[in-house]
């Protein structure tokens, strides 16, 4: 980490999409909707939620504007996310959009699976490759409990329908609250390893609508592996961290891995390789951004590509070095998950 964003000598590198920090941004992950068909306790109230107006979500076309102006300037991986992203009527068309885009290699999508059952095929067929799917518990109950809806068969069957059509890569996505995950840990794992699904837990941010998040509701990375140690013996893979927010392990029994999203323990700020679009077309360029750069003020006011270049370089030259939660001076962004898109 050598710059520093303040050093007048050092100016935007307007073709690259690097930061003031010197790192490298290849990963827009794009909110189709704010809207969601679950409730989950981490992410969403449970009533009056506000959602934004249809008028003011970016339109497909205007997606994909976007998604050709950063390919040019380096970005090269793309995941879909919502709210539920499956919420937004057609989203395969949305998808062979992008898939047509020069320079991205990798589409993705981040889901809860619940759609899954009638829409695998189309979005395979349309050309998404890779799914990470939301499943917090196999306990019916708690399942409940956690997602506000009680439905974790037609999960199970988005799941294996995805299998069915041909993803062959698909992650499980459990976000990790002491006092709720540890019996569901084991479950989960058997689970990933007897599927073929790689099982990864996540530790519980404070980006709930709720704001119930304290840091004694975080089960930590590191007393889930010693959960999972306690039946299996499990090898650190090096350097996952290049690749994602996930530190991955391996079982030495050799049948699969899981990867520990410690985001909140040990975070993995100073290898972000990740910028964000909201539904409602707003460039965040942390997770935890309290400002935004409103790319849609930008498209609907005519401006022209080089243009839009420019507000995102000078939007990911001033990227956040990390998030606070750690500190006291640590502040909530506005949006919950939800409206952000994860
Ligand atoms: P791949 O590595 O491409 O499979 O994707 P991913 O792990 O980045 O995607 P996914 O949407 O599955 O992310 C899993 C979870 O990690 C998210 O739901 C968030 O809870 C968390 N997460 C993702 N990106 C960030 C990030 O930039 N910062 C923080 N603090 N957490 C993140
Ligand atoms: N902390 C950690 N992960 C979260 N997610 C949503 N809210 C939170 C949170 N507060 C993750 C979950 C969800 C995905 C879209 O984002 O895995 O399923
Ligand atoms: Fe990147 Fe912000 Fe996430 Fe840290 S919290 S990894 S800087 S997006």
């Amino acid at each position: 980490m050598s710059a520093n964003n303040t050093d007048s000598a050092i100016q935007p590198n307007r073709r690259k999409l690097v930061d003031g920090m010197g790192r490298t941004i290849v990963n827009l992950r794009i909110s189709v909707t704010d809207r969601c068909n679950f409730r989950c306790t981490y992410c969403m109230p449970e009533h009056n939620v506000e959602f934004m107006e249809r008028s003011k979500l970016l339109t497909f076309e205007e997606i994909t504007r976007v998604v050709g102006v950063v390919s040019a300037m380096g970005i090269r991986r793309l995941r879909l996310t919502g709210g539920e992203p499956l919420m937004r009527k057609e989203l395969p068309v949305l998808v062979r959009m992008l898939r047509g885009v020069p320079g991205i290699d990798d589409l993705a999508m981040t889901t809860n699976a619940f759609f899954l059952k009638d829409q695998a095929k189309d979005l395979y067929d349309a050309g998404l490759k890779r799914l990470n799917v939301s499943l917090d518990a196999l306990n019916p109950e708690k399942f409940r409990d956690v997602n506000r809806k009680d439905c974790l068969k037609e999960v199970l069957a988005g799941l294996a329908r995805a299998r069915e059509v041909g993803f062959t890569s698909i992650k499980i996505n459990a976000v990790a609250m002491r006092n709720f995950s540890e019996s569901e840990i084991m479950s989960l794992i058997d689970m990933g390893r007897s599927q073929g699904f790689e099982m990864r837990f996540i530790e519980f941010m404070p980006l709930d609508a709720d704001k119930i998040w304290e840091r004694d509701k975080v089960l930590f990375g590191h007393e889930i592996v010693e959960l999972i140690q306690k039946k299996y013996d499990l090898v650190p893979i090096d350097n996952s961290r290049e690749i994602g927010p996930a530190s991955e392990y391996d079982f030495v029994d050799g049948k699969g891995k899981i990867g520990i999203i410690t985001a909140v323990s040990n975070p993995f700020c100073d290898h972000c390789n990740r910028i964000r679009m909201t539904a409602d077309g707003k460039l965040r360029t942390c997770l935890f951004s309290t400002s935004e750069t409103d790319l849609k003020a930008l498209i609907r006011g005519g401006a022209s590509d080089p243009e839009i270049e420019d507000a995102i370089a000078a939007a990911v030259w001033i990227k956040e070095p990390g998030h606070k939660i750690n500190l006291d001076s640590f502040e909530r962004p506005e949006r919950a998950m939800h409206a952000i898109g994860g």
